[in-house]
């Protein structure tokens, strides 16, 4: 047929175009010079992934083109030859863009992101494995107006779409003023060859979540048709080359749409089809992905997805602002009887937008009362906890913190929009009604903007927050006989099971043992399940009988036994999106801790994505373990291993972040107040001889505690 011939050509070009660059690189900076993406454990992903090379040198590059070369370029007719010409594609393009990171330089100017570090692959990782982000489009080509173009990307954001753009559409989203960038999950890769670095994410994606082997070329394409929900929309027209990028696409099971009325013969249903009608395009792609989205409409005149989660409204893009500190604000979920909740009120008590001058700050409370006959106490505060995802999804809304230091943003822009205060409202119960609807029966919402109102509610949510937190502080291991699964990450990496226990929450630090207990009463066959610990086998590494078998059966048998408090001997397993990591410092007898935040060095001589890719996947790998953040000021941090006294090393933004809770724990453990000024950080040194000099001289008690190993 005429696209597989189309492909051969397409791919014969551009495996020539990277021999001649390879060459010609190769004669000005020597064979030996290293070739390597910057942030990334992965080497060469896409060739990582496909064939297992370690390449690191331009040298080692020669072969592996030369084989492509050999087995992948065959002109007969047929669809597997053109997915061959995809896959040498797929290899000449990694090629071509490696050789423009030589020397360890980033090669592109904002906007253009080029390589997407694995820093990115994790910060998306749990919202891809959640569900949250439902896919991911990569969008190429140039479509035929800027507005039509624009559309379809406002169309992707508000569907929570995660977005690589390549060529003239990247211009043509700026022209329109879309918002692009990591915080609207709308990344401009740049041009022509640059699309690779969809494809070698997706690979990365793979190694690092699927626990797919380097090299495993079958198993490889195997999790990403059923795992990675990523599809292509070609715009504009298609010469050879772009056949042939379009190829190693659907090589790799991204189906793609094109808005080119593409004869009927040209077409590979299922994998290839055509859809001039810009209002369908999206339409058909998801539906070839097989992705179903639940489709929320929500009466507000902004656009709301977690697109714009992690958008920010400065001061002075505020038309008004809301707490933190600035005014009183709370933000309060309460259960009511049937006969109290009014499904659908909102109530606006105190004055409306229109009546807040430009720039002011107001006080807020935020009041949603919530009648379900399967809501309970607990579930409360993991609904309230949903209030800050839910506003921050708005466009020109911000929300940050929660309770009554509770802190927001209305955009000037929003307000232009036609944004209210009583908006709030309507997007709070849509989105719990859409949501939770195993749990959530009628929704109220009361928004107060009245400081005196304000004032008389606020007690009433304190007196709340307290009875709470009283709660939780009485949840200890040891009173609770139930622990729970989490098995959220398998979609990801399919061996991983974390335990969640009161005192400790799961690496994501997204689930404590609340969370998990009310999520498995929303959703009962879910990825929370309950374990009944049963006999205890081993009281300080904290081992338990059923906890073991659990273990075993949801490992898929790869695992037996699992300790929760210690990292020593068989450890909790890490998928990917630990918040951080502990890793042993056999020198100063001490464990350091990195964040996925911190990018630097670190004196185990691995930074954070190096790190990740060494104990990611699923795997037990002693010495070694992902973590949340909050794990670490629990009184079951590693006790087997000595506690909270064997941290010598973390960095400087985690010790701000656990400031006051550290003192605290360190006081009650008697390590003393000043415990936090004997940790090390990046600003003392970044290997084990640099913090040593500075460890003995503070007298740090890891040094004088039994060896850890
Ligand atoms: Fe993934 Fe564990 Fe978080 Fe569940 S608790 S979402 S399995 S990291
Ligand atoms: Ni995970
Ligand atoms: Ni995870």
């Amino acid at each position: 047929k005429q696209i597989c011939e189309l492909a051969f050509q397409g791919a014969t070009t551009a495996v020539g175009v990277a021999e001649n660059l390879l060459n010609e690189a190769i004669e000005k900076h020597g064979a030996e010079a290293p070739v390597k993406y910057p942030d990334t454990a992965y080497k060469l992903p896409v060739i990582t992934a496909l064939s297992g090379e370690d390449i690191t040198t331009l040298g080692e590059l020669v072969p592996v083109l030369q084989r492509i070369k050999a087995n992948n370029l065959r002109p007969e007719p047929e669809l597997g030859n053109a997915l061959l010409s995809g896959e040498a594609t797929l290899y000449a393009g990694e090629i071509i863009e490696a050789l423009r990171y030589l020397g360890g330089g980033k090669p592109d100017e904002p906007p253009y992101t080029g390589f997407l570090s694995d820093p990115v692959l994790r910060k998306f990782g749990v919202p891809l494995v959640d569900g949250t982000i439902p896919g991911i489009a990569v969008i190429t080509g140039k479509a035929k107006d800027a507005q039509a173009g624009a559309r379809l990307i406002k169309d992707l954001q508000s569907k929570g779409i995660m977005i690589m753009l390549v060529n003239d559409i990247i211009e043509q989203c700026i022209e329109e003023n879309i918002k692009v960038g990591a915080d609207y999950m709308t990344f401009p890769l740049g041009k022509f060859t640059q699309i690779i670095h969809a494809v070698n994410f997706a690979a990365r994606a793979g190694l690092a979540f699927g626990g797919v082997p380097k090299g495993a070329r079958e198993q490889m394409l195997d999790y990403q048709k059923r795992r990675v929900p990523a599809f292509v929309i070609a715009l504009g027209e298609l010469d050879a080359v772009t056949i042939a990028i379009g190829a190693g696409a659907l090589f790799m099971g991204f189906p793609i749409v094109t808005d080119q009325d593409l004869p009927a013969e040209l077409q590979i249903p299922e994998l290839l089809e055509a859809q001039p009608d810009y209002d369908k395009i999206i339409k058909l792609a998801l539906e070839l992905r097989g992705i179903k989205l639940k489709i929320v409409d929500i009466p507000v005149p902004i656009t709301v997805g977690p697109a714009f989660e992690g958008e920010t409204i400065r001061k002075k893009e505020a038309w008004v602002e809301f707490g933190g500190g600035r005014s009183p604000g709370f933000e309060l979920v309460q259960m009511g009887d049937a006969d109290q909740v009014e499904d659908g009120k909102i109530e606006v008590v105190g004055p409306e937008i229109d009546e807040m001058p430009e720039g002011s700050v107001f006080p807020l409370g935020i009041i949603v009362r919530i009648f379900g006959r399967k809501m309970q106490e607990d579930f409360e505060s993991v609904l309230e906890r949903r209030i800050h995802y839910f506003i921050n999804y708005g466009e020109g809304l911000w929300h940050v913190a929660q309770r009554d230091l509770c802190w927001l943003r209305i955009s000037k822009g929003a307000k232009e929009a036609g944004f209210k205060i009583r908006h709030f409202g309507d997007l709070l119960i849509a989105k719990f009604k859409s949501d939770y609807p195993a749990i959530v029966d009628r929704v109220e919402v009361t928004l107060l903007t009245d400081l005196p109102a304000v004032e008389a509610k606020i007690k009433i949510a304190r007196e709340k927050y307290q009875a709470r937190d009283a709660r939780l502080k009485g949840l200890t291991d040891e009173t609770v006989d139930t622990f729970y699964s989490c098995t959220l990450c398998q979609s990801f990496a399919p061996n991983h099971v974390c335990i969640v226990s009161p005192e400790r929450v799961g690496l994501c630090g997204a689930v404590s043992w609340l969370d998990a207990k009310a999520s498995n009463e929303i959703t009962p066959t879910g990825p929370n399940q309950p374990i009944a610990k049963g006999e205890c086998l081993d009281e300080e590494k904290g081992m338990w009988h059923n906890l073991n078998d659990f273990l075993h059966t949801a490992s898929n048998r790869t695992l037996e036994e699992v300790n929760l408090y210690t990292l020593m001997d068989k450890p909790m397993t890490s998928c990917g999106c630990f918040e951080a990591i502990m890793a042993i410092l056999p020198l100063t007898n001490g464990v350091m801790i990195t964040t996925r935040e911190h990018a630097g060095d670190t004196p185990c001589g691995m930074t954070f994505s190096t790190l990740a890719g060494t104990c990611g996947g699923g795997v037990q790998t002693p010495g070694f373990m992902g973590i949340g953040r909050r794990y670490i000021v629990s009184a079951k941090f590693i006790p087997a291993d000595g506690g909270l006294g064997r941290i010598v090393w973390m960095p400087k933004e985690l010790k701000e972040y656990l400031k006051d809770e550290l003192t605290e724990r360190a006081v009650a453990l008697g390590l003393g107040a000043d415990f936090i000024d004997k940790i090390a950080d990046e600003t003392v040194g970044t290997t084990e001889e640099e913090i040593m000099p500075f460890l003995e001289e503070r007298k740090h008690p890891a040094l004088t505690m039994p060896p850890l190993m």
